[in-house]
């Protein structure tokens, strides 16, 4: 019965087994008979068998004597002295001090089968000599080189040996010096050589990682910038994973949610052996559950009871207190579904795209699993019976809870590390990654790894979990769907669970369309290094990775790389090898294809070909780079380019191609539908109203959503939307299953209008957003992720204003951040509710003008408090949240948003157009003011700028208007380029003060405003009754017109 404790753990070796052990002088003349003393370190201690005594007895110093004889008479009648006999004749023979002959042999090696006949059952006796190995010896009298040498004393003959050693001291030191200096190699020969002895000796010389962490976890300020992405995307706004920053160098596959995704296999491998928390590969089945910290509990018990006798909730703190050892090692996994976009070419899988780049290395910290379920009282497991450990994750995927499990016996082996973490690179985990808790199974592939781990308990039967029958399977070939009759035994069946990594290797360099040009002569000479990584399961090493440009019949030795300290407990290898081999670039151009291959410590290699499975799991077979020579598009000289099986995320291209049938099913019969407009699949765009574009066919698919394996939150991004890009992200993660499902919801086909305009806008929006972001470099807003800001300060202006300063993070640099908005344009804020995120746009009051940038910026906002009696009772959702956060709390931040910008001298930019006023109307209402606060600011800090303003500002009350002071201060300095009027409802206490009382209609309009005419023009800014009831309509009538002369913020 195993013991979980330290010493009963692993019982003595040997255990119960019919082989007899040898008694210790049995050993001893093994030592002799071997001739050097290999046994030795094999010897069990202090063992001795039913024979050691009468076999002690029987030699004398150890020497074993099946016959009982000590000293045995020579043939020539002497006595042979006891140090001939126990001398170690291998010793002799290999020195030539002496000849052996086959006696000393013989006698020094005893038949075991004599004394262990069980042990033996098949063995035949061997000498362990060859016969000519005997006579080649320097028998005193032999013939040599057709010279006879005189029969020699043995001291001459020892004479004699000993110049032999020297000699062949002398030969060994050249035989060394020829291999590390090798004069006569060729020079790439011994360039290579030194390399590959640098690599041995480094192999040689690692020692055990004793896993130690350095230092604490780190904090996740700015410094954290190289590992991870402090910026939130706008594809995660609408979903409940808003509030992950997540880096835009992860291609996304399977759509905005649930995050599924991987970094461009170059980029993955330049990041280095240690990836960056921010380009780990991210497999999601749902969204990140919104854990913390301080409040997550593992549940730690056993089904049935007892099995654990302690069974408890354990906090985050009680894991991390350091109660328990904690280590940090790197460990490399990859998703079972790694390479699958190969393996979706041949056919298409069940499954999306993953690449050969959805694999990763973090150092990931923890405490052993096995130390916990130690503390939880964990019982001994009985011989006869298989336990197991199970997970569970926080998740809400659409099948029920992630759960899985592994042999108990696994995790409670100390050598294979499975641990619970919860620090990723010297930080907290991701969110992606599990935060705050996961498990990471050294050596098994990354379905395994359950992230945000809130049960781990012990059974007597495997997990029955959805996922962990029906996911990270690799099922025979044959069975094409899960409605094939023997589709539920395969996916039962415990063989086609994956569990241990595949060995794997695949190139990265050369790059996808990489091409090195052949324009300078001698170019073909020129030598190419070809690099990737290799990784393995079990821990089990990697020993050779071979490089093959003739289809596999020779292999080039490739130079492996390894991280830092990979050795763990004495033999495990966790993590992931880089490798590298050099190759003459006309060998490249010569080649059909590069293919790589590993090797692993058991001597298997990967194998030639793929064998397709409908999950797309565990594709490992030899990776395949294809050169051809092409036209240089920018030089117009040949050069070779590589395409790699694959292109990187979704993209197309690669020299594998699509099924036929996959590309022929988008032109299927679309000849008959009803056609609709952009503007009628608009209006679907709801959870009980939802239609969606996919290959230019519009499909309802309302009735999905309830059943999605992948949420109704995949779909509804793209409810109502004219996007290109979910075709492909369709196309990418969907099976014959989900197609058929999907024709069922197919109910007509985009005009051809709508296909035109789609496809355009799609173009334009790319230039566009590329544009934008080459211009705001360096710059806190970007148009396409969310900055934080941190609150730094706030003062009360009213009893329902406030000004709040948010602080920028500063540039990677060191220096402060800038704001980057240009002027009429706003912020907008995002703060994360569960569901999605909820978003406002404000205009900041300052910094205006660049010269003000100091890295913080304030906001000007009214609370629109909850009240019953007001028309919109809950309140203004942003402006309380802002109201109730405390100094030091973030809020995340785009921009520029909206689409009037000023740009100085009465030059606008409204929509794409340019439009010039030398005069200037302002309809502002509340903090409808802040806009237009900005453009004033603007125009009166520039000396320069000629145009005039007229401002109506129409507020409630007096306490109501913002920025009063200021406005009257400008309104004082500047009376010929500004002019200020506040329209109040409630007469204010002070008589100084110039107002009008009432609403804003045309009549005060026509009294204050610069009347219509050319190059004047109006900008509104307030709530819509103030807009569209009293400003327009006057407006209008006034001769004004709206997009010509009237513009709206
Ligand atoms: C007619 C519409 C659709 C149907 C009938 C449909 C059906 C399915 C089915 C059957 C699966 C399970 C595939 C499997 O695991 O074997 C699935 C998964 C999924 N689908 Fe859809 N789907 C539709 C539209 C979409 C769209 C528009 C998206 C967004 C791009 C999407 C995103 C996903 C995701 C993310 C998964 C989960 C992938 C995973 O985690 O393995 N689906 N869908």
């Amino acid at each position: 019965m195993p013991a979980w404790t330290k010493d009963s753990l692993s019982e003595p070796w040997p255990r119960n087994h019919n082989i007899r052990l040898a008694a210790p002088d049995v050993y001893d003349a093994a030592v002799e008979a071997d001739g050097r003393n290999v046994l030795e370190r094999h010897r069990p201690l202090g063992v001795v068998d039913q024979y050691g005594e009468k076999n002690r007895k029987a030699g004398t110093n150890g020497v074993y004597e099946p016959d009982g004889g000590g000293e045995e008479p020579r043939a020539n009648g002497h006595v042979e002295r006891r140090e001939d006999v126990s001398s170690n004749w291998r010793e002799r023979l290999q020195a030539g001090t002496s000849c052996v002959s086959v006696r000393d042999v013989k006698k020094s090696s005893p038949d075991y089968k004599i004394l262990h006949p069980m042990n033996h059952a098949f063995a035949r006796y061997v000498l362990p000599v060859a016969e000519s190995e005997i006579k080649e010896q320097d028998w005193p009298g032999k013939e040599k080189d057709g010279k006879t040498y005189k029969a020699e004393a043995s001291d001459e003959c020892t004479e004699r040996g000993a110049d032999k050693e020297n000699v062949d001291e002398k030969k060994g030191d050249d035989d060394q010096r020829k291999q590390s200096e090798g004069p006569e190699l060729p020079e790439e020969q011994r360039a290579f050589l030194d390399q590959l002895l640098a690599e041995m000796h480094m192999v040689e010389s690692f020692k055990n990682n004793p896993a130690e962490p350095k230092d604490d976890l780190k904090s996740l300020d700015s410094d954290a910038l190289q590992q991870l992405e402090s910026r939130l995307s706008i594809d995660d706004q609408s979903t409940p994973d808003s509030w992950i920053p997540r880096s835009s160098g992860l291609l996304r596959l399977t759509g905005k949610h649930p995050l599924n995704a991987e970094a461009n296999l170059f980029e993955l491998f330049r990041a280095g052996l240690i990836t960056p928390t921010k380009l780990h590969y991210v497999r999601n089945h749902a969204s990140v559950p919104q854990l913390s910290w301080e409040t997550h509990r593992l549940s730690v018990f056993s089904e049935p009871e007892g099995l654990i006798s302690i069974p408890k909730d354990w906090t985050m703190d009680e894991l991390a207190s350091g109660d328990y050892k904690i280590i940090e090692i790197p460990v490399t996994f990859g998703c079972d579904g790694n390479r699958r976009k190969e393996m979706n070419m041949v056919k298409k899988t069940s499954a999306f795209n993953f690449s050969g780049a959805s694999v990763s290395t973090c150092l990931w910290r923890g405490v052993l699993v096995r130390d916990i379920l130690l503390a939880s009282g964990l019982q001994d497991q009985p011989d006869e019976e298989r336990w197991y450990l199970n997970f569970e994750g926080a998740d809400e995927p659409s099948e029920g809870a992630y759960a899985t499990s592994i042999p108990l016996m696994h995790a409670m082996n100390p050598a294979n590390d499975v641990m619970l973490v919860f620090g990723q690179n010297g930080r907290v985990l991701h969110p992606d990654h599990g935060y705050p808790l996961r498990i990471i199974i050294p050596g098994y592939v990354g379905g395994r790894q359950v992230k945000w781990l809130r049960k781990l308990w012990v059974t007597k039967e495997p997990n029955r979990s959805h996922y962990h029958i029906w996911d990270n399977r690799v099922v025979p070939s044959f069975i094409e769907s899960r409605d094939h009759p023997l589709a539920g035994p395969f996916f039962h069946h415990e063989s086609t669970a994956c569990n241990e990594q595949a060995l794997q290797s695949v190139i990265v360099k050369p790059e996808h369309g990489e091409r090195i040009s052949l324009a300078e002569k001698g170019s073909l000479d020129g030598t190419y290094t070809v690099e990737g990584y290799a990784f393995n399961g079990g821990g089990d090493r990697i020993d050779r990775v071979e490089l093959s440009l003739d289809g596999g019949k020779t292999w080039l030795w490739c130079i492996r790389r390894f991280t830092d300290a990979p050795l763990r407990n004495g033999e495990k290898y966790w993590a992931w090898i880089f490798w590298r081999c050099e190759v003459k670039v006309r060998e490249l151009v010569d080649a059909q294809e590069i293919i790589v291959r590993a090797q692993d410590c058991k001597k298997n290699y990967q194998p030639e070909h793929m064998t397709w499975n409908m999950m797309g799991m565990m594709n490992n077979c030899w990776y395949r780079v294809r050169p051809k020579i092409v036209q240089d598009p920018n030089t117009s000289f040949p050069a070779v380019e590589f395409q790699q099986p694959v292109a990187p995320g979704n993209d197309e291209g690669g020299w594998m191609e699509p099924p036929k049938d996959e590309q022929e099913d988008t032109e299927s019969k679309s000849d008959d539908l009803k056609t609709f407009s952009l503007e009628e699949i608009a209006k679907h765009n709801n959870q009980d109203d939802a239609w969606i574009i996919l290959d230019n066919k519009v499909y309802d698919v309302t009735s999905v959503l309830g059943w999605h394996p992948g949420g109704a939150n995949a779909i509804l991004p793209y409810a109502g939307k004219a996007t290109v890009d979910v075709t492909n992200e369709y196309k990418g993660i969907h099976d014959a299953y989900a197609n058929g499902k999907k024709d069922e919801c197919l109910i007509g086909k985009l005009s051809e209008d709508g296909v035109k305009a789609m496809q355009d806008d799609a173009v334009r929006a790319a230039k566009e957003l590329a544009k934008v972001k080459e211009e705001r470099k360096g710059m806190a807003l970007q148009p396409d992720v969310f900055t934080q800001a941190k609150l730094v300060k706030r003062s009360e202006v009213s009893p329902d204003t406030r000004l709040y300063t948010f602080k920028l993070p500063n540039k990677s640099d060191g220096s402060h951040g800038v704001l980057g908005l240009p002027i009429g344009r706003h912020v907008q804020i995002s703060v994360h509710f569960k569901d999605q995120a909820v978003l406002r746009s404000y205009t900041p009051t300052r910094p205006m003008l660049p010269s003000e940038e100091d890295g913080t910026f304030d906001l000007l906002v009214k609370t629109y408090y909850p009240s019953e009696g007001a028309p919109f009772p809950p309140g203004g959702t942003l402006s309380n949240y802002l109201d109730c956060m405390d100094d030091g709390e973030e809020i995340d931040i785009r921009g520029p948003i909206g689409g009037i910008t000023y740009n100085g001298s009465g030059d606008f930019d409204i929509e794409g157009k340019h439009y010039h006023f030398d005069k200037v109307n302002l309809v502002a209402g509340g903090s409808g003011l802040t806009p237009h606060w900005q453009f004033i600011h603007a125009v009166l800090s520039d000396p320069n700028d000629k145009t005039c303003i007229s401002l109506l500002d129409s507020n409630k009350s007096f306490d109501d208007i913002l920025l009063r002071e200021e406005l009257q201060k400008y309104a004082d300095e500047n009376p010929d380029r500004f002019k200020l009027c506040h329209v109040l409802s409630i007469e204010p206490k002070d008589k100084n003060f110039k107002y009008i009382i009432g609403r804003l209609n045309k009549d005060i309009m026509r009294e204050h405003f610069h009347p219509a005419g050319d190059a004047v023009g109006t900008l509104l800014c307030g709530p819509p009754g103030l807009i569209e009831k009293g400003a327009l309509p006057g407006l209008q009538e006034l001769g004004f017109k709206e997009g010509e002369s009237v513009f709206g913020y």
